[in-house]
């Protein structure tokens, strides 16, 4: 199937490694233009030849942190300069803190607002004007699992997400009419580095090996092992392309089944 990608000019915020570079390689892979983001300079610039190397599409990397409102403004408005326009926007960060909400402080609340809803806003409001000039726009949020289901002592991302998920539904309803499509991505576990830097750590806590650990994270997950970003990116790939033109308001769980509700 041709995703129709070709040619599509596109961003995808925190990408120079994870989640984001698997779903900014894939769309290099199908021939567009992609934009990178990311807070440092060295690992982004990797990411960005990396990508080239491989795919020799085109890959504008810019350093923005996306907590920082003026970072934003220019970031997208260098994307959009740079590639005369933007058909995909895909909004993703770095994640909040870990913690119970005994354990969490009251400015925590307030910079994972920032970071994981304010930059999904920002991005938004400043993609638009571009967007709406495109004939297939789209915009992908990245959420988690935990939109559906709870996760122990990840109360801010439990909390903010669910916000996330109210602007992607929303924007679904009011860009509609104007063709462009609007969902989100609710990933589960998915072997990132950040993932694996977390299982190492647990491993030198604990005194367990690699596979111990993911075991103890799989073992209700129905296809009974994580993610690998590509099968992250894929899915959000084509989400994105216009093969998914009858897409939009969808929360689509990359999870391996671990959602067990029924809706
Ligand atoms: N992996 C999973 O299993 C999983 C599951 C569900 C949800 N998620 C969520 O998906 C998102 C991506 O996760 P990941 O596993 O891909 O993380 P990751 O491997 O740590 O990658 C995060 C990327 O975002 C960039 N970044 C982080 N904070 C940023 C900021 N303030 N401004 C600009 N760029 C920033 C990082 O680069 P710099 O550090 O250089 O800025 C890096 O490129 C997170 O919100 C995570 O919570 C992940």
């Amino acid at each position: 199937m041709d995703l129709g990608l070709s040619g599509k000019r596109v961003l995808v915020a925190a990408s120079s490694r994870g989640l984001g570079a698997a779903a900014a390689l894939e769309f290099a892979r199908e021939g567009a233009k992609v934009a990178i983001c990311a807070r440092n300079a060295d690992r982004l610039q990797a990411t960005a030849e990396s990508i080239r190397a491989e795919t020799g599409s085109e890959v504008f990397p810019v350093v923005a942190d996306l907590t920082v409102p003026d970072d934003i403004e220019r970031l997208t408005s260098s994307v959009i300069e740079r590639f005369g326009g933007l058909d995909i926007l895909v909004t993703n960060a770095g994640g909040p803190p870990s913690g119970t909400f005994d354990e969490t402080p009251q400015e925590a609340w307030d910079a994972a607002v920032q970071l994981t809803l304010m930059s999904a806003v920002r991005l938004i409001r400043a993609a638009l004007p571009a967007l709406r000039k495109s004939d297939s726009a789209a915009i992908l949020t990245v959420t988690s699992v935990s939109v559906k289901q709870p996760i122990r002592a990840l109360l801010l991302s439990n909390s903010i997400r669910m916000a996330v998920i109210g602007l992607t539904k929303t924007l679904a309803e009011e860009l509609g009419p104007e063709g462009i499509r609007v969902n989100s991505i609710l990933p589960g576990w998915t072997r990132t580095e950040r993932v694996e830097e977390l299982l190492a750590a647990n491993v030198k806590r604990y005194g367990t090996t690699r596979e111990e650990e993911i075991a103890k994270r799989t073992q209700t997950i129905p296809l009974r092992r994580m993610a690998s970003p590509e099968e992250f990116a894929k899915v959000a790939v084509f989400l994105c392309s216009p093969a998914a033109s009858y897409v939009t308001g969808a929360m689509i769980p990359v999870d391996g089944g671990a959602i067990k509700a029924t809706l």
